[in-house]
């Protein structure tokens, strides 16, 4: 359930309308709501509340300041990927303690930056990221919490380009490695292992590969503890589905996803840690356009819109479909007919639906992308120099812009001429 819901005729963020938004800030334009936000984190909360847990939101997903406050005031912790994301948790005001390193290209500065500031834990995604932290840290004279990313191999079912846990991918070690690694870390100076982690990929909307993933884990858990390690915390990552149709294909909710942790790893008594991303952000933000031209094909109609691929790049790169709905709420049982909507990039990639039913609109008419408050913004680019699309935070009937659409200007600015030119 999100908060982006017709009323009186137009589409609403929580309790403003949409077109407000348009006038002020422009298109296009993304537009977050802190209530749908919210749910998400406390259902996530609610799921795991049988037994200690830590939700740390995997920041990936869309991370402007305001959101990560927002969820890290709500008591979220935060999964960070780069020195980046990690200086963003800490400017959100997420202590140390909360926040969980993840990446299998960790740098050395992005250690070091991260044991100097605090982290929860780095998961170790290799033997030569496992050298270098536990180096870095005996130098400092401190001892680095880690756990091991194990790769389960489970097939997690979904597009290839976002699953992680096959033994072919890049990502975790092993499963089969994991006792020596450990035996590894506890012979190292500047390493403790505390737990285990383990992320099979992102879109999952069936909970079968999380509970046979989980089932490898808590099978490791046993082994590592009778090898004489305190694993007292396993991090299960992120990567419960979402709806991105409004038809009943619904993946499982939260309570069903905590049910199957419960059942496969409650057991242990373990603090559980989960890094959920799209679930949180996905259906709490929407990307704002407007028609730009109506533009009739050889046997096809175009809708052509001020975003683009550069704005929103889901459907390009994974095929994703996003519903894309009229702003003003079109009669119903209003006529429909196929349109290809695209946006203005010059790209034929550059397409965000084919035959997309929709109903009559004109040139100037508002439009909304739903689902895109996950890997939205975050993944945009000034492609074709076109500026970043700004963000909108809405609370109730207020609404904030909490990044604003850079000038020309400043693009420009940012670029710097060599002495000879
Ligand atoms: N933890 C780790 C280690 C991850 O790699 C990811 C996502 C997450 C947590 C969060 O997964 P989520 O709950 O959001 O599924 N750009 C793609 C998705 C890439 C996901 C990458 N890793 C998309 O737009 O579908």
């Amino acid at each position: 359930m999100d908060h982006f819901l017709y009323r009186d005729g137009q589409l609403y963020a929580e309790d403003v309308p949409v077109p407000e938004i348009a006038a002020a800030v422009g298109t296009p334009a993304y537009i977050y709501s802190t209530a749908t936000l919210l749910r998400h984190y406390r259902l996530f909360d609610e799921a795991l509340s049988w037994g200690p847990h830590l939700i740390c939101y995997a920041m990936k997903a869309a991370s402007n300041q305001a959101i990560l406050k927002t969820l890290a005031d709500a008591g979220a912790g935060m999964d960070v990927v780069s020195g980046g994301e990690y200086a963003r948790a800490k400017a959100a005001g997420v202590p140390g303690d909360r926040i969980v390193f993840s990446g299998i290209g960790k740098t050395r500065d992005e250690i070091r930056t991260a044991l100097e500031g605090g982290v929860r834990q780095f998961n170790i995604e290799s033997e030569p990221e496992m050298q270098v932290i536990s180096e870095i840290a005996a130098a400092m004279g401190v001892v680095a919490p880690v756990t091991v990313r194990v790769n389960p191999d489970v097939d997690a079912k979904t597009h290839a380009k976002i699953a992680t846990g096959k033994s072919e991918n890049k990502f975790g070690i092993p499963i089969a490695r994991a006792r020596g690694i450990y035996a590894e870390i506890a012979r190292l100076p500047g390493l403790k292992a505390v737990g285990i982690d383990v992320h099979i990929g992102s879109q999952l909307t069936d909970l079968d590969p999380f509970a046979l993933a989980y089932r490898k884990v808590a099978a490791l858990t046993e082994t590592l503890r009778a090898d004489g390690h305190d694993i007292g915390r396993l991090d299960l990552g992120g990567g419960l589905g979402i709806p991105y149709t409004r038809a009943n294909d619904a993946p499982p909710l939260p309570v069903e996803y905590g049910a199957v942790v419960q059942r496969e790893l409650g057991h242990l008594g373990c603090e559980i840690e989960i890094e959920p991303g799209r679930l949180i952000a996905g259906n709490a933000g929407i990307l704002l356009s407007r028609v730009i031209y109506l533009k009739e094909g050889e046997g096809r109609n175009f809708l052509i819109l001020d975003a683009a691929m550069n704005d929103l790049i889901r459907p390009a790169m994974y095929e994703a479909y996003h519903d894309i709905v009229p702003v003003i709420e079109p009669a119903a049982g209003a006529e429909q007919s196929p349109f290809d909507v695209v946006g203005p990039v010059c790209e034929s990639g550059d397409t965000f639906a084919r035959g997309r039913m929709m109903p009559s609109l004109r040139a100037g008419d508002l439009v909304a992308f739903r689902s895109a408050g996950a890997y939205g913004s975050v993944m945009a680019s000034e492609y074709n120099t076109r500026a970043l699309v700004p963000e909108v935070l809405v609370k109730n009937d207020q609404f904030a812009v909490i990044r604003r659409r850079p000038s020309f200007e400043e693009m420009i600015n940012r670029d710097s001429l060599p002495e000879w030119l």
